[in-house]
């Protein structure tokens, strides 16, 4: 049996850019561990009773700052922003004046630039047992965006089992946004290999198909007899290595923003659920988000070594990242990603846990 273990905090203690780093533990009574740092206001471990009741690391990290400084994915677990996802060619437009995001993946500009909020230190201020909140200002101009954006993300552990991240954010100038968290999960645990035995299923009718810089050609396509079909629970490894135009764009497996029912949003039910035969461990995720970028981490290539010390290979992990739709900022008949001054951005996206045998 494998025994997992929350990373040790002086591991974590550590200076960036001037700023002291930390690791911040939160506990349940049920038996959950969550282990986060101020680097990217990230998810560092989470630990999950598995159908033994044996805590499970279910997500891909480092125990140490070291090893997320020195990592080939510079994702794992973040906060993203201030735009997730893809900009193509890094630019777009607002009232008339163009702004420039560096591209730093092919032609587009990736998860809020290269040193996007994933790669700061956010001050912590309200630590308790069983929360977290992370604050931080990113400067107007900062990477190319317009506006002083000041964005606050909460971590909540509920005796439900539930992590519940809230942002909120509010701007001096009109500015796009769009956030979400980058957690790599495989609920065999982390670093056991491949999670094509995970059962996943996704509440959406449709998905945004993409281009060859997997920028969404803005018209959404039917799942219905494609490889994207989740609608009734399916192994994520069925069909993710046919010869299927899109799962080719995707780099060889999923990276897709699935456009979630109205219902299941509506009705507050979860959008996606998935479950791994091994250990029984089962994630819904619920959110207040229009869209889900489905990820099978297909540019993991072995290269990062985990908490463990195994290698993080490619469809070693998924994401399920809740969000708004790629390149909204140019897509003018997606959901507006604008923020304007005077109005407060806020969202909130539930990653809940249970077992089942
Ligand atoms: C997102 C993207 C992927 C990849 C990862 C980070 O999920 O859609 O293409 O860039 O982030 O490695």
């Amino acid at each position: 049996m494998t025994h997992y273990t929350l990373p040790k905090a002086r591991n974590f203690e550590h200076q960036i850019s001037g700023k002291n780093t930390h690791l911040i533990t939160l506990e349940n009574s049920r038996g959950m561990a969550v282990a986060l740092s101020d680097y990217g206001a990230r998810i560092v471990s989470l630990l999950v009773p598995d159908k033994h009741g044996n805590p499970t690391d279910v997500v891909l990290g480092f125990d140490s700052i070291k090893g997320y400084l020195a990592a080939d994915e510079q994702y794992h677990g973040v906060t993203v922003g201030r735009f997730a996802n893809r900009i193509a060619n890094g630019r777009f437009t607002i009232d008339g004046e163009t702004f420039y995001i560096e591209p730093n993946n092919g032609p587009n500009a990736l998860h809020g630039g290269a040193n996007g909020f994933h790669s700061r230190i956010w001050d912590r201020r309200i630590v308790y047992k069983e929360k977290a909140d992370f604050y931080y200002v990113a400067a107007d101009g900062e990477e190319g965006f317009p506006g002083k954006l000041s964005v606050m993300v909460k971590y909540r552990l509920t005796d439900n089992n539930e992590l519940i991240i809230s942002y909120r954010a509010q701007t001096d100038k009109p500015t796009v946004i769009n956030l979400t968290n980058h957690a790599y999960f495989n609920l065999n645990g982390e670093g056991n290999g491949d999670i094509h035995n995970h059962i996943l299923q996704i509440q959406a009718a449709n998905y945004l198909p993409v281009d060859e810089h997997q920028i969404p050609t803005g018209v959404p396509a039917p799942v219905e007899n494609t490889p994207f079909d989740f609608r009734t629970p399916k192994l994520i490894g069925q069909d993710i290595m046919q010869p299927d135009d899109q799962l080719i764009k995707g780099n060889g497996g999923y990276d897709h923003n699935y456009i979630l029912d109205t219902e299941a949003l509506a009705k507050k039910r979860p959008v996606a659920t998935v479950r791994s035969p091994v250990t029984g461990i089962n994630l819904e995720v619920l959110t207040t988000e229009p869209g889900l970028q489905f990820y099978t981490g297909n540019f993991l290539t072995g290269k990062d070594k985990g908490k463990r010390g195994n290698p993080y290979e490619k469809h070693g992990a998924f994401c399920l990242e809740t969000q708004h739709f790629p390149d909204s900022p140019n897509q003018l008949d997606f959901p507006t990603t604008l923020l304007l001054p005077g109005h407060v951005f806020e969202s909130q996206t539930i990653y809940r846990f249970s077992v089942v045998k």
